[in-house]
């Protein structure tokens, strides 16, 4: 049976915006991400399970305390998350996964969008009844009560905001063509982009360096710094072996000559789906010197970790923030080392990873 492909925002495009992030967020973000993944792993006593309870929890809680997706149960949202992940990027025509488990996906990817689908609707609702009318109200008082602050020579206060009240704070002329349903599909977008690919590479990484002793010795030295630059150009460069997919898979808008004039010319036409070989490429001797290497001087600026392009990476400044902070507050821990290996139960993404570390806490900046 030929399965029909599978509209996905990677493949239909231009749906999302990236207007919804400041940059200035971003030292903000790495602190939210710093406090729960410390809090998390100095509660542990030495012994984590880092799938269920760090990798997939720490995006999560970013989700719902930066973006904004608050007011349900995180095993939900994780539920949610997943069962899209899963349907929308690894069950496509060329995955091929028999008739059986392909359908099994569907159905619960199906389940979950509508109980997703409900749940934006409601939190549409009641932040817009916030933006519109609560904060409002909120805003007379803070501006009031600041300057009675400012003169007493404390912090202003600000008001709470958050990713979901950023956009239905914005309002765009018609012919931009953003209704509330292209919003909520953005709310959406926020979730299901941020968990199963942050535990996914977070997963990766930690499991890289723990096989390179020589690399971890290092990555735990820059790991303590104040200054983050170190450890954060070697867990991009980690990710240059170890990258949240070899692949990226697009559908050709038109007809198209790759190779054009060399001996390998081939025509596609339009509709095919075609897969970019993205681990490849950052391998490539061309744009890599001894790309076998492992170096975290390189311009990561090259790397295709987060795509390129159009369909770029919405969450890249984020991610470009977490990922690194999240690796760091595990892989600086004394003895750190793995007693399971990291295992996939035959799925696309890690499902169980054993860390064991000494439980010493060191004092410093980290
Ligand atoms: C931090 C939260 C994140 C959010 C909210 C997010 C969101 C998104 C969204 C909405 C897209 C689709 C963009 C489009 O089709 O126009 C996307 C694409 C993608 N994301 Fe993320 N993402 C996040 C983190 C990550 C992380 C940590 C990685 C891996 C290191 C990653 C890797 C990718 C890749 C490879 C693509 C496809 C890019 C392409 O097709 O060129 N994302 N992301």
């Amino acid at each position: 049976m030929l399965r029909k492909k599978k509209r996905s925002c990677l493949i239909v495009g231009g749906d999302h915006l990236q207007w919804n992030t400041h940059r200035d967020d971003i030292p903000r973000i790495r602190q939210l991400v710093r406090e729960v993944s410390k809090e998390i792993i100095e509660g542990a006593n030495g012994k984590l399970e880092i799938i269920s309870q760090y990798s997939r929890m720490v995006p999560v809680i970013m989700v719902q305390k930066y973006f904004g997706l608050d007011g349900v149960d995180r095993k939900k949202m994780l539920e949610w998350s997943y069962w899209s992940q899963y349907d929308s990027f690894y069950n496509q025509h060329f995955d091929l996964n028999a008739e059986e488990k392909y359908e099994c996906i569907e159905i619960e990817h199906k389940r979950c969008h509508k109980e997703f689908s409900e749940y934006i609707k409601s939190l549409i609702i009641r932040k817009l009844i916030e933006v519109k009318i609560k904060d409002r109200g909120r805003k007379v008082w803070v501006t009031l009560s600041n300057a009675l602050r400012v003169k007493m020579g404390m912090e202003p206060r600000q008001l709470k905001d958050d990713i979901v009240k950023r956009m239905l704070g914005t309002s765009f002329v018609k012919q931009i063509g953003f209704p509330m349903q292209r919003l909520g599909a953005n709310v959406g977008g926020l979730l299901v982009g941020s968990v199963e690919t942050s535990s996914k590479v977070v997963a990766h990484v930690v499991d890289f360096f723990i096989k390179h002793p020589e690399l971890l010795k290092k990555a735990k030295a820059a790991a303590v710094k104040e200054e983050t630059a170190e450890i954060d150009s070697m867990v991009w460069e980690a990710l240059r072996f170890e990258p949240v997919s070899p692949y990226l898979f697009r559908q050709l808008s038109k007809d198209y000559t790759f190779g054009r004039g060399s001996e390998r010319e081939v025509t596609l036409p339009k509709g095919t789906t075609i897969l970019t070989l993205i681990q490849s490429a950052m391998f490539d001797s061309r744009v890599y010197e001894n790309p076998d290497e492992f170096n975290p001087e390189r311009d990561w600026s090259h790397h295709l970790t987060y795509g390129l392009g159009e369909h770029e990476c919405l969450g890249k400044q984020i991610g470009m923030a977490m990922i690194p902070e999240m690796v760091r507050q595990l892989i600086f821990r004394e003895n750190l080392q793995a007693v399971s290996s990291l295992d996939y139960k035959d799925g696309p993404f890690p499902e169980e990873y054993h860390l064991l570390w000494n439980d010493s806490r060191i004092n410093g900046c980290v």
